[in-house]
């Protein structure tokens, strides 16, 4: 049951982008100091406006936007492959921090896999924020059903424009969210920056430079192997539809966290294989039931990658503000 402290947080946590201005009234009656309402929905989603950039564009492709919570129990997709190696590395890289009484953020949180990971670490004051409110609806039905509604607040928003106070989040998780700003890549992650406590932890994931590459050469053809390198964006293909988004070699990411105002604490590469072989097997290059008869034998090796492999989809970031 939702009662009033237990939604007061939220208010007080609140403060439109901009000037920054603080949020008055009574949960769910908020309204900005110049007396505008805030538009919360019929499930406690706080709404704002988001420009259509061509990452909502692209995501709206997609039935349900990002499902990846329910898509980590589909048998052999992408998500079921990764999502455990994903968890392994963001619960590693939180170990030693005490949840009780922190303050912490899931930016572009999809349907939520690792805000409901938050929830299982002990974690009970959640922003929750995506670009497309599919997903972030979907998880306020999910978190009320399994008694965290009270934990989450939600919010649909830009990366680059989250309607909190500076300097108030404790932990930030941004997995696989910033690069779908492209030219506002450094905005949005200065923006984060900003949000997050000194001496706090954001564990960000981004696309590799060398996975791409790879992918391209395999899936692409000789033109855009080298377009991806020359440009540094590559291909994300929903439905046949192929937008292009920004990518970055680690050494220019580490240049762009140095300026954000992070320190590097720790990395973790994320394998390529297991996209390669979803790739395969949605192309029919291999079957399904070759897939499910192996699957012992080819989840060993990509334990195995995981370990040692070299050659990234994506690396996990752990960054610790100065
Ligand atoms: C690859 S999914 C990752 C979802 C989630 N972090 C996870 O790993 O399960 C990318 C998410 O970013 C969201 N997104 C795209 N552009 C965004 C933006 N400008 N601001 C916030 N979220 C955005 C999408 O709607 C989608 O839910």
């Amino acid at each position: 049951m939702t009662t009033k402290e237990s939604n007061d947080w939220k208010t007080e946590l609140l403060a439109l982008p901009g000037d920054g201005g603080t949020v008055t009234g009574m949960w769910p009656l908020l309204k900005s100091q110049d007396g505008i309402p805030l538009k919360i929905d019929d499930l406690g989603v706080v709404t704002m406006e988001v420009g259509m950039g061509n990452g909502l564009q692209f995501h709206l492709l997609m039935d349900q936007g990002v499902v990846l919570r329910e898509l980590q129990y589909k048998h052999l997709h992408l998500a079921y492959w990764e999502t455990p190696y994903y968890k392994e590395t963001i619960a590693s890289f939180l170990k030693g921090i005490a949840p009780k009484g922190l303050t912490v953020m899931d930016v572009g949180c999809g349907d939520g896999r690792f805000t409901e990971q938050l929830i299982d670490l002990g974690f009970d004051r959640i922003v929750a924020t995506d670009i497309d409110v599919r997903p972030l609806r979907e998880l306020a039905k999910h978190a009320e059903i399994h008694g965290f509604r009270d934990k989450l607040l939600l919010i649909q928003c830009s990366a680059d424009s989250i309607p909190i106070k500076q300097n108030s989040i404790d932990v930030a998780l941004s997995i696989g969210v910033l690069y779908y700003l492209i030219d506002r890549f450094e905005a949005g992650l200065q923006h984060v920056a900003n949000l997050v406590t000194p001496g706090g932890i954001v564990i960000d994931s981004e696309p590799d430079l060398e996975g791409a590459l790879l992918k391209a050469l395999l899936f692409e053809d000789l033109s855009d192997y080298i377009r991806v390198f020359q440009e540094h964006t590559f291909n994300e293909t929903c439905k046949g539809d192929k937008t292009r988004f920004r990518l970055f070699s680690p050494d220019e990411l580490h240049s762009h966290y140095r300026a954000a105002g992070f320190d590097v604490l720790d990395r973790h590469g994320l394998s390529i294989f297991p996209s390669i072989f979803r790739i395969a097997m949605v192309r029919g290059e291999i079957s399904e039931d070759r897939l499910a008869e192996k699957e012992k034998e080819i989840k060993e090796i990509f334990d195995y990658l995981n370990r040692t492999g070299g050659i990234y989809k994506h690396i996990i970031w752990k960054l610790q503000k100065r």
